[in-house]
């Protein structure tokens, strides 16, 4: 997160370079060092420190930039220019998105001959797959553990993210870059052809093209630290300087029939609840498109949730279905953790008594002929009291899948289950539940939380030549599957429910889905989306594919937007006023306590600039995702995430031209010999100002 208030930057002259432009410009040598113009660059992604209980991970540059020569590295070999023959070390790297591999990053780590990196997102994405993540995702934080299942803790069993180079949990000391944006790369590549190519064997001449990379981060050595410094800073100072935040953000969840949010559920009353999580990750800070790793299953998630609440009986069901989506579970389960600390202490309106199953739907859109797998947990399986209802529950699943192109199959019964929510669900009690997924052994996704894990990587294809608005509507390939996994899960969960009827008209809209993917993979700024948010929550909506990274700063645009497309799919709309719809308790015939009431901006009409808002009336609840770590003020907790975000103050990446350090420092010589001669000037004339300035009247004759 970025510091609010205080200096945005430093001036040029206390940069890694010298910079004449801060000299009066008579010092300047008619040279190029007089071109010395910064280029600003404008599409980049940093990577920042974040930190856990025990370790600080990320990047970071010294406090005023760093600055390097650029070498532009498309292949292997041209690492040896870097690491041994070039003459003008520090290097900044500008590295092809292939290169970024783990081997390559800790030769880099070694050695003191690079500043910086930047690395140019490669199109297509690295054919090799390419997964900053951990091949064990969440370790630890599960429920396996020496307890609980030891021959499975720590992936002993399956390897779910075989590709996971764990860059992402690599301590760097020098800044790291993404160049989002190819034109940049090549004005970045052209400034280095023109002037830092070797010519005729011998080495490059000055002036030469150089980068600077600004990324200085306040928070060092560990969550532990940094927050003790600050509750410090917070108690002896009046203005804290607080150095880190914990991620956090909000948990959306919603129930099929309304309950009281501030009442507790009774005890005899039972809810299935279905999970997933909206949040990813990638190496760069807030670029997280999480098609398969997030997206993809919390839009099948919604639009079950949609499909459900179509259902004539839906509000006489012997159970409640309660729809979750979790925030933060890529950072050792932030959201899941906090709704299951919340329900035991009775912090919530469910209690995991009150939980009859689980359903989780994990990665679902890259299936491989259809198949969708069930995963189970073999160890709780293992209890006789809660064993035939994990048998009920997955033949209930495997029911719901006839007449439906998904093949559902289980997993080996004595598999562990893959990273999921239920996990943390599974630690606190042994609740029957199932997780859903494309893989049936290590995922699917060969771009596990990184930044390759965009629309494309789920397969999202568009005609050429469509419109906005067609677009938004038009149904690919992948929509059709996952509305077919969402009327599964429909189905499965109104049987779950207790539901009797007849399940094959519960069917999952592919329209909606169609338009989910859009707005949470391509464009927020849509004619849907538009019409569903609160008025004065614009911001919200861009033209640029939406992240899904939670942050420090809560609601985070995926929140609000889930919230408010559960809100529409869910709703219903009411005859409220605006004031009515604000103020739920002065209008008739509205219950505060049992939904939630919002005021949405509406359509446009057609050739007109107006919209009509209305009030939506729903179940839909926004709920702490902040790790109980810190509401514990623990810490070092194993138990719970500790994840941290450190603050900074000034991000930004330029690249300019150096003249040799030769004459940077003739250039500060001469500079500081003019200062000096003008300081001494100034003070002589100070000095003699009485006789120098006298006006003739002052004279006495
Ligand atoms: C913190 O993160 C590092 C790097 O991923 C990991 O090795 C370590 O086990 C983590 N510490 C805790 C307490 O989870
Ligand atoms: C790059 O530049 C070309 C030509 O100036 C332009 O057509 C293209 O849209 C630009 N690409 C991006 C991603 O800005
Ligand atoms: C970034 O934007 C500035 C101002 O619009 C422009 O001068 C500069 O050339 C841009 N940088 C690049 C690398 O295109
Ligand atoms: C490189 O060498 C060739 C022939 O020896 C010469 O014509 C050319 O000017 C040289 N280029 C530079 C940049 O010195
Ligand atoms: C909800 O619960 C509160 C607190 O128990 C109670 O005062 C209120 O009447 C309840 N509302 C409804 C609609 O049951
Ligand atoms: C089985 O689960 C129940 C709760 O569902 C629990 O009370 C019981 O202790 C468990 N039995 C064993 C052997 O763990
Ligand atoms: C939220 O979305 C807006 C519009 O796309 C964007 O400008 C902003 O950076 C986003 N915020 C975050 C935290 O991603
Ligand atoms: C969103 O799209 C509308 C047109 O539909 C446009 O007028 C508006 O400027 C866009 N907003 C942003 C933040 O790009
Ligand atoms: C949901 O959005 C659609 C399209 O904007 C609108 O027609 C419908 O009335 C909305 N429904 C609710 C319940 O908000
Ligand atoms: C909505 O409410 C207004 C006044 O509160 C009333 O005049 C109007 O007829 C109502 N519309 C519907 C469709 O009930
Ligand atoms: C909108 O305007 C177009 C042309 O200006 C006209 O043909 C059309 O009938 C109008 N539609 C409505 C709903 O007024």
């Amino acid at each position: 997160r970025k510091v609010s208030g205080g200096a945005a930057g430093l001036g040029p002259v206390v940069g890694g370079s010298l910079n004449c432009v801060s000299f009066s410009s008579g010092v300047c040598w008619a040279n190029s060092v007089e071109r010395k113009i910064y280029i600003p660059l404008n599409r980049t992604a940093p990577c920042v420190r974040l930190l856990n209980a025990t370790h600080q991970v990320g990047c970071q540059s010294s406090m005023n930039g760093d600055t390097g020569v650029i070498h532009v590295v498309e292949k292997d070999q041209d690492l040896n220019w870097v690491l041994a023959d070039g003459p003008h070390p520090p290097y900044m790297v500008l590295l092809e998105g292939e290169l970024f591999t783990r081997e390559l990053m800790l030769r880099l780590k070694g050695t003191s001959r690079v500043s910086g990196l930047a690395v140019a997102i490669s199109k297509p994405s690295p054919p090799r797959g390419f997964s900053p993540g951990l091949q064990c995702p969440n370790d630890g934080f599960g429920v396996y553990d020496s307890d609980y299942g030891p021959q499975y803790a720590h992936c002993n069993w399956t390897v779910w993210n075989p590709l996971g180079n764990g860059l992402s949990y690599e301590d760097f000391h020098f800044p790291i870059f993404l160049l989002e944006d190819a034109n940049e790369t090549q004005v970045i590549k052209q400034c280095y052809q023109d002037h830092n190519l070797p010519r005729n064997g011998s080495g490059p001449e000055y002036p030469l093209c150089a980068m600077q990379l600004f990324a200085h981060m306040h928070a060092v050595t560990n969550t532990v630290t940094c927050m003790r410094r600050n509750s410090i800073q917070s108690t002896f100072s009046l203005s804290p300087e607080v150095v880190c935040d914990p991620l956090s953000d909000s948990n959306v969840w919603s129930t099929l029939k309304p309950i009281n949010a501030s009442r507790k559920m009774d005890p005899a009353d039972e809810v299935v609840i279905v999970a997933t999580r909206i949040d990813s990750h990638s190496f760069f800070w807030n670029v997280a498109p999480g098609a398969e790793s997030a997206v993809s299953s919390f839009v099948a998630h919604l639009a079950a949730a949609e499909a459900l609440h179509k259902v004539p009986d839906a509000l006489t069901l012997p159970r409640n279905i309660m729809f979750t989506f979790f925030q933060g579970e890529t950072f050792d389960y932030i959201g899941s953790s906090r709704m299951v600390y919340d329900m035991e202490r009775n912090k919530f309106p469910v209690r995991l008594e009150n939980i009859h199953s689980f359903l989780e739907l994990s990665q679902v859109a890259l299936r491989n002929s259809s198949a969708l797998w069930v995963h189970t947990d073999p160890v709780s399986g293992r209890n006789e009291s809660v064993r035939p209802q994990v048998r009920a529950l997955v033949e209930t699943l495997l029911n719901s899948s006839l007449g439906v192109n998904v093949t559902l199959q289980e997993v080996s019964q004595s598999q562990p289950l893959p990273p999921s929510s239920f996990q943390r669900f599974l630690r606190a009690r042994p609740i029957p539940g199932a997780v859903l997924a494309d893989h049936r052994a290590a995922f699917q996704n060969r771009y596990y939380q990184s930044v390759y894990d965009t629309a494309e990587n789920i397969l999202m294809r568009y005609p050429e030549g469509l419109s906005p608005e067609e677009t938004l509507d038009y149904v690919t390939d992948t929509a059709q599957s996952l509305a077919e996994v969402a009327t599964v899960v429909a189905r499965a969960l109104y049987q779950l429910a207790g539901g009797t009827g007849n399940t094959s008209a519960i069917q999952a809209d592919p329209r909606t889905v169609s338009r989910m993917l859009y707005g949470f993979l391509i464009k927020t700024n849509n004619s849907w989306f538009q019409s569903i948010i609160k008025q004065d929550l614009k911001g919200l909506l861009g033209d640029e594919p939406p992240q899904h990274y939670i942050a420090v700063s809560y609601p985070v645009n995926t929140t609000q937007l889930v919230q408010f497309v559960l809100a529409n799919l869910t709703g219903t709309v009411v005859n409220f006023t605006k004031e009515e719809c604000l103020n739920p308790e002065r209008a008739p015939g509205a219950d505060k306590e049992m939904y939630d009431y919002t005021w949405v901006q509406g359509s446009r009409e057609p050739n007109s600039t107006s919209r009509v808002p209305f009030c939506v009336q729903s179940t839909v609840h926004l709920t702490k995702a902040l790790s109980p770590a810190f509401e514990l003020k623990e810490w070092g907790s194993t138990e719970y995430s500790t994840w941290t975000e450190s603050r900074w103050k000034d991000i930004r990446a330029r690249i300019f031209l150096v003249a040799s350090k030769e004459l940077e420092i003739i250039t500060l010589v001469v500079g500081i010999a003019i200062l000096v001669l003008s300081l001494l000037a100034t003070y002589f004339i100070n000095a003699k100002a009485h006789v120098l300035f006298s006006s003739p009247g002052d004279v006495a004759y």
